[in-house]
């Protein structure tokens, strides 16, 4: 089984060798794309990068760990993979597992993961088992499965996940010719952020770089046990993929943000929705809630002078927009209108009647 992906483009900085059986969906090598409509709406003043991992194949990043994670847990035998999630490492770990003739099991909270998410678990064939709690609950089971040696988690607890998720760090080096100055992020149970600051060190330490951006990540208000300090044991937000109160990268994520002089705040639920829609209408890129919390996370620090004239900052989107058709609709703030099969009415419902 072969496939071209991101372990193929990094092999050297992962922990594969040439016999590897490589279990892939060609994700990775996503668009870095300018947003100067998004900056001018701010007033200028600094280069803005949209990392676009809602264009994976899943349509989330999770996929670039995913796929060493499946490649690993099928290279050592283990036939069942097994996740917590809020919607989008169930996504990735379904698809994979599809791919690779395993078992997929996927605890998920009760009602709590949008449409699309379990859309994907479903056809993709994972047992899906919804928790009555929450994903801090459902991945405290999943570390009891874990124990059992035929079933391997593929939570970022396993450390092939994380190692997988550097290599969008890579990517991004690769296309700016250097790592940018900050780097804005969502935070949920936190592997992300630890995977772009491990693939940022890395790719300096190898020469392929020859700085480190400050890392900065947002939770969502009502989700935010890093900026408190202590577990959040009922987190709500209207974004899903980031309402977990106890993340399992809590200390690595405080690492991440410390050494590199930046720092992990929240943005509350308005400022993500006008965000996603804002996102959405300057610049046509649909993402979904958790990933605007990313781009609020920019207007909040620019607002607050944090943002350096003339710097090179980037901004990862988690995920697509059509992961959350439910909430896209309600916050795109108008409605479709229903029109006679006449030019008359088509030209009087848009004004030009
Ligand atoms: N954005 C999206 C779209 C996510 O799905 C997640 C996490 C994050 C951001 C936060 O990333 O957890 O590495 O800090 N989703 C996990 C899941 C928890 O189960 O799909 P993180």
């Amino acid at each position: 089984m072969t496939g071209h992906g991101i372990i193929r483009r990094y092999r050297e900085f992962l922990p594969v060798d040439n016999e590897t059986q490589i279990v892939s969906l060609n994700e990775g090598n996503t668009p870095l794309i300018e947003a100067s409509n998004l900056v001018s709406a701010l007033g200028g003043g600094f280069h803005l990068f949209i990392k676009n991992e809602g264009l994976n194949p899943t349509a989330s990043f999770k996929d670039r760990g995913m796929t060493l994670a499946v490649t690993k847990a099928a290279e050592r035998g283990a036939r069942i993979i097994v996740c917590a999630s809020t919607g989008n490492t169930s996504a990735s770990a379904a698809a994979y597992a599809a791919r690779a003739g395993m078992t997929c099991v996927v605890l998920i909270p009760e009602g709590k993961i949008a449409y699309g998410k379990m859309a994907q678990a479903l056809i993709h064939g994972a047992q899906t088992l919804e928790v009555r709690g929450n994903f801090d609950d459902s991945l405290e089971l999943v570390r009891a499965l874990g124990e059992r040696e035929d079933i391997e988690i593929v939570n970022s607890i396993n450390p092939f996940r994380l190692q997988g998720q550097k290599t969008a760090a890579f990517e991004v080096c690769d296309e700016i010719g250097n790592a940018p100055d900050m780097h804005f992020m969502p935070v949920g149970n936190a592997g992300n952020i630890t995977s772009y600051w491990m693939g940022y060190k890395e790719y300096m330490d190898s020469g392929k770089s020859s700085s480190k951006p400050r890392m900065m990540g947002w939770q969502a208000e009502g989700a935010s046990p890093i900026v408190l300090g202590e577990v959040v044991k009922s987190p709500e937000t209207i974004a899903t993929a980031i309402r977990i109160g106890n993340p399992a990268s809590w200390e690595q994520a405080l690492d991440a943000a410390n050494e590199s002089s930046g720092r992990i705040d929240c943005v509350s639920d308005d400022e993500i929705l006008d965000a996603h829609r804002m996102l959405a209408r300057t610049e046509g890129i649909f993402v979904e809630p958790a990933s605007a919390a990313g781009i609020a996370g920019i207007f909040k620090s620019h607002s607050l002078g944090e943002i350096p004239e003339g710097s090179n900052v980037v901004v990862t989107v988690t995920g697509h927009g059509l992961k959350d058709p439910g909430v896209a609709i309600d916050n795109a703030k108008s409605k479709s209108k229903v029109v006679n099969p006449d030019l008359e009415s088509v030209l009087s419902a848009i004004g030009l009647g």
